[in-house]
């Protein structure tokens, strides 16, 4: 408990981070605590400075001690061994528990992450939780290890947990295969065996062809080690044994709904000098499908970004079902209702289709860590609906044959449908979608045009912002034109195609 709470007080400061840059800062951290409780030991004395903490009890269950010698059916088993076992079986948990949370909603989740975390919190996910959840879980079993070790120690000191630690568990990590369990293992067991593989291998050796030790073994065990990592980091970036991309599986969805849906209230957004939105203020009806046009630069997408909570609007407000809207809460878009696709799609590349849409899912869903773990029954059935959800959404946007394919090796068409099955898979009362059709041939428009056309027949109000003029005029209930981040007119498409500022600012002369 302790070890999870200081896990969320040294997050959070990191919250912001990624990737390589999140490393080298817990690496640093790191430091900071060994040199902190080094000298912890005035003015008053806690952790007894370098000597550290001596005496410390051994691990028992009941009247069981790890730390003697046991008579079991006529066998000695020394403390030793004992510990040995179970270290073991404490790995062996650890492992399960770590496959199980991958599996689960909420590995999907830290997954998403990850991969793009705009994305993630258009779906849905509250990254800050999540990421605080993912330092406290390993802050747990960090701490778990630290008391198992101090007690078969007998003590601890901060010079056992010195940088060069901190760089071999980062480096069996990377060795192996980032995010990938049986990789990982592959690279702790490695970077376990190879130290004593030098220790035992290379002096002999030496002293055999030389006649004497010419290098000593500790300086060239960090001069191959670093040799090594410098290997696989040119040849195999993804580790010695990355993730597989995964094999296939397969299987139809619907529901039905003339009110406001949502109100933007004079919504203003300046970047520096570009007035990006200048108060604009529109309605979308319940049902409808709702279209959003204007030139290059206009605003449309500057107004996505505000209505689902990536920008923070420098004016006005919307009210979404009834109720103002926060600013600056993705998730809770999401939550409330709101899904999008972006214009530059953001799918999570490495991970399947199937996977894309299942990560959709988890604002809908409540599977926790500690479910995951335990694979309690409520959780595995959470698990079923949500893949069998996630298939029949595939189904609806005619993709399931790709299911099992990554989402980066989709054709752009695909990608296209498969950030609206995303999308819907959190949902949505109103489904934003962001030139769905750029890109797209004759053929893959006119199926598009169907597909929205029936998920709003299914009962989803959608706003579409598009160039294609044709498209938009023939799909969409009523039409809003943007200029210069300004609205120029809202009216129904036959009205809005006569008007002479649409033509003169959009549609040309
Ligand atoms: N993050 C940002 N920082 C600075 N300026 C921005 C930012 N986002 C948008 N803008 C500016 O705001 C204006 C509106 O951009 P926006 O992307 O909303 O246009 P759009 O109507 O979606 O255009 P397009 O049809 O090309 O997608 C542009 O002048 C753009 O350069
Ligand atoms: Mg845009």
């Amino acid at each position: 408990m302790v070890a999870c709470f200081f896990g969320v007080v040294l997050g959070s400061p990191t919250l912001k981070l990624r990737g390589d840059y999140l490393a080298i800062v817990t690496l640093g951290f790191g430091e900071i605590v060994r040199i902190f409780m080094n000298n912890l030991n005035a003015p008053v004395n806690i952790t007894n400075g370098a000597q550290g903490i001596t005496l410390i009890d051994p691990v028992a269950i009941g009247s069981f001690k790890f730390s003697n010698t046991t008579q079991f059916l006529g066998i000695s088993i020394s403390g030793p061994q004992k510990y040995y076992y179970l270290l073991l079986v404490l790995a062996l948990l650890v492992i399960v528990i770590n496959l199980r949370l991958q599996n689960s909603r909420i590995g999907r989740a830290w997954q998403a992450i990850r991969e793009d975390e705009i994305a993630a919190k258009a779906v849905g996910i509250n990254t800050r939780n999540l990421k605080l959840l993912a330092f406290a879980m390993g802050a747990s079993f960090g701490g778990v290890a630290g008391g198992v070790f101090s007690a078969m120690q007998g003590f601890v000191s901060p010079e056992s947990f010195s940088l060069i630690e901190s760089i071999m568990i980062l480096a069996m990590v990377v060795l192996g295969g980032m995010g990938h369990i049986p990789g990982v293992i592959l690279g702790a067991i490695l970077l376990t065996i190879l130290p004593e593989a030098l220790r035992y291998g290379v002096g002999p050796i030496q002293v055999a062809v030389f006649g004497k030790m010419l290098v000593d073994p500790e300086s060239l065990r960090m001069l191959i080690f670093g040799l090594a990592l410098v290997l696989v980091m040119r040849f195999k970036p993804a580790g010695l044994w990355p993730s597989p991309e995964r094999k296939r599986e397969l299987q139809d969805a619907g529901g039905a709904m003339a009110e406001l849906l949502l109100q933007a209230n004079n919504v203003a957004k300046h970047f520096g000098g570009v007035k990006a939105l200048r108060d604009v203020s529109l309605s979308i009806r319940q049902g409808e499908i709702y279209g959003l046009i204007g030139p290059n630069g206009a605003g449309k997408t500057t107004f996505f970004n505000c209505l689902t909570g990536l920008y923070i609007p420098d004016g006005g407000g919307f009210v979404f079902d009834g109720k103002a809207l926060l600013a600056d809460a993705p998730h809770q878009a999401a939550e409330r209702g709101i899904a999008r696709t972006f214009q530059n799609i953001r799918l999570f590349g490495n991970m399947t289709a199937l996977e894309n849409v299942m990560v959709g899912r988890h604002v809908r869903t409540k599977a926790g860590g500690f479910g995951a773990m335990l694979q309690s029954a409520a959780t595995r059935a959470e698990e079923a609906a949500i893949r069998q959800r996630a298939l029949d959404l595939l189904h609806y946007v005619r993709i399931e044959d790709r299911a099992d394919d990554l989402a980066k090796n989709l054709s752009y068409g695909d990608q296209r449908r498969l950030e609206i099955a995303r999308a819907l898979a959190t949902e949505p009362k109103l489904l934003c979608l962001d030139e769905p059709a750029a890109g797209m041939n004759h053929t893959e428009t006119e199926e598009l045009r169907d597909l929205i056309d029936g998920i709003r027949r299914d009962g989803t109000t959608i706003l579409l912002i598009e160039h294609d003029v044709k498209l938009v005029m023939g799909l969409c209930d009523r039409v809003a034109v943007l200029d210069y981040g300004a609205l120029v007119i809202e009216d129904v498409p036959a009205v809005v195609q006569k008007d002479q500022r649409v033509i003169e600012a959009y549609l040309g002369a």
